[in-house]
Parts: C-alpha cells; sequence; structure tokens
C-alpha cells in the first residue's frame, strides 16, 4: 500500500513531500527535498485525500514534523535533506525480495568477567545515579546525597554535601559535578565555579562531557554547550531529562522532559543537525547512533536499523530471534552503544546481547542486575556498567593496562582505518602491525582529535564506529605494551 504526506514548514517556503511505503515490514522514507517537488503540486492535492484514506486503512497514520526552528539560535540546524554520509553498505533496498528483516548471522555465546560492587548506603534505593570515568584516572558515581569515588573495590565519600544530578569528566583528569543550581570542579575537591551564572535562572537538569574541557548542560529551559569558555545554547531544546554524548560519533541523545529522544549530530562541516524519528512511522521508545549515518531504535516490537542510502532512508527490522513470521520472540526492554566499538548492547529480562556489525554475541543477564535498571554507561576501555538501585555492575575485564593486541589492534582494524591504511591496496602508509603503529601512537591521537596541523583521521565522510583518542592516550600512558 502506498501512503503520502503533505508536510508544510513554518514559513510556507517549502513543501515537504514524503513518501512513505510500508512493504514487507519495512518503512522506507524518502528524505529528498527536491525542487522538483513543484511539478508533484498538481496531483498532489487529490493524493492528498489517497493520504488520509490510506492512512486511516493502514492505522498507522504518519503526521508531519513541523521543522524546529532555528531562528533562536544559529547553531541548533533544521531537520534537512541528508547530510549524513552515505553508507558503504550493501542497501538491502536494492535487494527487496531478498531480505525482509535482518537479524545476526551467528550469535555466540560469551561469558565476560562480572564484578559487583554494592552501591554506597547513601544512594541505595535512589532512582537516578550519575556515572563517570576517566581512562586511567577515577571513577565517580553520584546522586540524591553525594558522590563517591571508586577505590578498588568500595566507594569512598567525596562529598556529602551536594545533591548530584550530573557527573562528566571535565578538566585534566578531573570532574565536572552539577546540581541543580551549581556545577562544580571536582578535582580531589570540590571547588564552586561560575559557570551557573550564565545560565539563567532556569534549574540544571543533566550534564555531559563534550570535547576536552568541554560541556554539554541541560536546563529546563534549553540546552547549552560550553566550550572554550563560551556557551551557546540550543534554544528550541528544552526539558533536558537527561545527556549522552557519543564522541565518536559526533551525536549528543538528549532524552527530553515527554522521555522522547532527540537527535544532535555535528556534521562534516561542522554545523549540527537536529532530528527525531516521530515522523517516520516508527514508535521508538529509544534512539541511538549506530554509525555516522546509521541509527538504532527500539520499539516495543523490537529493534531497527536506521539505513541511509544517499537521499533514501529506511527503518529495517531487526530481529534477534525472529519467529516464523519474522516478529521478535524476546522481550527487548534497554539498549546501549558501546563507546569503543560502536556496537549495540541489548537487555532482555533473562540475557545481554551484543550486536556486533553481522554478528551477535550473548551472556546471561547477570543476577545482580534487577529490573529497575537506572544507568548503562559504557567507558572507554571496552567494560559496560550497569547500575540498579542497589548494585553496580561491570561487564568486562577492568583493563589494568591497555596492550595492543587486546585494545588497540581491534580498534584500528578493517572498518576503520586499515581499509586505508594497508600495506595492500592501501592509500595511505599501513598500519596493520604493532611496530607499525607504535611509532604513531601520538599522531593518532592528534588525527583523532583533530589536533590544529594535523589531518583529521579518519577522514570526513568515513565513520569512526568506535574508540576514541582515549584509548590510544591511555595506551601511551600505559607504556605501548603489545
Ligand atoms: C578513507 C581513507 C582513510 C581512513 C579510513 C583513515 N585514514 Fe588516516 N590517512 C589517510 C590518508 C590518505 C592520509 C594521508 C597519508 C599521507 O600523507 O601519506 C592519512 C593520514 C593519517 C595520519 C597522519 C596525519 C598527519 O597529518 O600526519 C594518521 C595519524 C592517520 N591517518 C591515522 C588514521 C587512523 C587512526 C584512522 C582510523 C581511525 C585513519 N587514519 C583512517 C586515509 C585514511
Amino acid at each position: 500500500m502506498l501512503n503520502f504526506a503533505f508536510c508544510q514548514n513554518d514559513n510556507g517556503l517549502k513543501e515537504a513531500i514524503s513518501a512513505f511505503w510500508q512493504e514487507k515490514g519495512r518503512i522506507h522514507l524518502n528524505t529528498r527535498l527536491s525542487t522538483t517537488h513543484r511539478r508533484y503540486r498538481a496531483w498532489l492535492s487529490w493524493m492528498t485525500s489517497l493520504f488520509f484514506l490510506g492512512s486511516g486503512l493502514w492505522g498507522a497514520g504518519f503526521g508531519c514534523t513541523t521543522p524546529t526552528s532555528t531562528e533562536s539560535s544559529a547553531e541548533t540546524a533544521q531537520e534537512s535533506e541528508s547530510t549524513d554520509g552515505a553508507s558503504g553498505d550493501v542497501s538491502p533496498e536494492n535487494n527487496p525480495d531478498q531480505i525482509a528483516i535482518l537479524k545476526p548471522k551467528v550469535i555466540a555465546t560469551i561469558s565476560p568477567e562480572v564484578t559487583v560492587f554494592p552501591l554506597p548506603e547513601k544512594l541505595k534505593g535512589k532512582e537516578v545515579l550519575r556515572f563517570a570515568n576517566v581512562s586511567g584516572g577515577d571513577t565517580l558515581i553520584g546522586g540524591v546525597g553525594g558522590f563517591f569515588v571508586l577505590k578498588e573495590k568500595t566507594f569512598t565519600l567525596a562529598s556529602d554535601q551536594v545533591d548530584v544530578i550530573g557527573i562528566a569528566p571535565w578538566l585534566q583528569g578531573g570532574f565536572a559535578v552539577a546540581t541543580s543550581d551549581r556545577i562544580y570542579l571536582w578535582d580531589s575537591q570540590l571547588q564552586t565555579t561560575l559557570l551557573h551564572q550564565q545560565l539563567g535562572n532556569s534549574p540544571i537538569t543533566a550534564l555531559a562531557a563534550y570535547r576536552e574541557g568541554s560541556l554539554w548542560i541541560g536546563t529546563r529551559d534549553k540546552l547549552w554547550r560550553y566550550e572554550n569558555e563560551r556557551l551557546v545554547s540550543f534554544d528550541d531544546i528544552k526539558g533536558v531529562r537527561s545527556l549522552l554524548w557519543v564522541a565518536t560519533l559526533k551525536t549528543l541523545i538528549v532524552k527530553d522532559s515527554d522521555g522522547k529522544d532527540v537527535i544532535l549530530r555535528q556534521d562534516d562541516l561542522g554545523q549540527w543537525q537536529q532530528r527525531n524519528f516521530e515522523s517516520e512511522g516508527v514508535a521508538l521508545i529509544q534512539a541511538l547512533p549506530a554509525s555516522r549515518s546509521d541509527y538504532w531504535g527500539l520499539s516495543d516490537k523490537g529493534l531497527w536499523l536506521r539505513k541511509q542510502r544517499e537521499t533514501t532512508a529506511a527503518w529495517w527490522p531487526y530481529r534477534i530471534q525472529p519467529n516464523e513470521k519474522n516478529e521478535e520472540t524476546l522481550a527487548l526492554q534497554q539498549i546501549a552503544i558501546e563507546a569503543t566499538s560502536g556496537f549495540a548492547w541489548v537487555f532482555t529480562p533473562t540475557e545481554l546481547f551484543r550486536i556486533e556489525g553481522e554478528d551477535a554475541s550473548k551472556m546471561p543477564r547477570p543476577s545482580e542486575i534487577s529490573a529497575d535498571i537506572s544507568l548503562i554507561h559504557s567507558a572507554s576501555d571496552g567494560t559496560l556498567w550497569v547500575a540498579d538501585r542497589q548494585n553496580l555492575t561491570r561487564i568486562g575485564q577492568a583493563t589494568s593496562s591497555i596492550t595492543y593486541n587486546q585494545h588497540v589492534a581491534p580498534f584500528v582494524s578493517k572498518t576503520r582505518c586499515t581499509n586505508c591504511h594497508a600495506s595492500v591496496g592501501g592509500q595511505a602508509f599501513p598500519l596493520e602491525t604493532y611496530e607499525q603503529v607504535k611509532p604513531r601512537a601520538q599522531k593518532i591521537v592528534d588525527a583523532l582529535k583533530a589536533a590544529p596541523g594535523v589531518l583529521a583521521m579518519p577522514p570526513a565522510g568515513y565513520p569512526l564506529v568506535g574508540g576514541d583518542a582515549a584509548l590510544i592516550e591511555r595506551w601511551i600512558k600505559d607504556g605501548l605494551k603489545e
């Protein structure tokens, strides 16, 4: 069945035509706002009636998004034509008969190390916990009742003077600690900053690290970015409830007060593109970036992967354990993105799945992780931290030190660097062995941070699906071990 939606934006200057069609459970979405749409106008009037008929029959009811106003903030961009790089993947759209759903080819069973840290008494039973760690540095947890530093296996009280609503790595191994009316710098002691004075009188509601020394600050009124001692506001993002910054994909996920996800992504020209997926026909509970162009979505029907190809995007049903009708048989609860690899973690009541490109692995859900998860955090050493109201559980081995074979080689792997940095058929010096990578470690850090005078890596348009400069920096600090 064919459905058309006709949308008109605020200023009435431009019409957007979105064509949706559903076929074999897939939802296609044409994101092109072409100038040639003018010729559709004539027949649009009667097509519009078909749309209402169609959506009525279908019962799905597509709406139009009102493009977010950009006037109030020069930094906030509209949902625009596809600016994301086209993915190099073989598109299933070209083989509609072959693939109706995506699913892992193989599901391996893994048994990573699981370590349980009981929460400090003061934080037990609290709904929202904040967490941050710095590779090679401290791990902090906080909430209403103060914040604590994890030393070895126990939490040491850092301060019970403040009710923490956000913690983020900030300056030189220190942390920014936010309460509803202050932002502190914690560097083995708590120091007051004057940042709150510039945020208006709106209560601070969330905090996330941006680049080195920079922060995202959510308030009830708007979203702010603090960088180079300057605050920039995103006025149309209101009621921020939580913030998640995925550095490697230059993407910020904002949960608003309605629990909806708004995604801010910096494009290759440095512009911030804002989008939500409300008008795209999948009722998402959660959305997360999967690569520079693709997104994961979780709805009550299961997992979806939004694949972008040039101007066309489609939500593909991703079924971990499909039945013969291609419906998900698992009760999926939550998804998370692993910072170093870009892989997705999927939580069910009894198992945890990790989707790794075409394959997946699974492990039994540790019994210490109750249904009441308040936080999932992926650390740059590859460990996943999960908090409920009683415990903080670490999945994966805490690395005493970073090694080439265990951490760096997978990071510099095919999908990121060695497709170009190869001895055979490569377009740049090879980064395939310990001997080749070791002498360039600092250069790699500079390239990943896009430091001045160095080519930013990976180059524009190529997705960096995992890992960040912090991993390589820590490798250097740990002595460049093989
Ligand atoms: C699309 C191809 C491509 C990808 C992907 C890519 N590079 Fe490069 N890289 C290049 C080219 C081309 C150069 C320039 C080589 C030269 O100058 O000889 C380069 C240069 C570099 C340099 C030197 C920068 C300078 O200014 O001295 C570093 C370091 C580097 N790359 C690291 C990486 C890392 C790490 C990754 C993966 C995260 C990566 N590259 C991914 C193509 C790529």
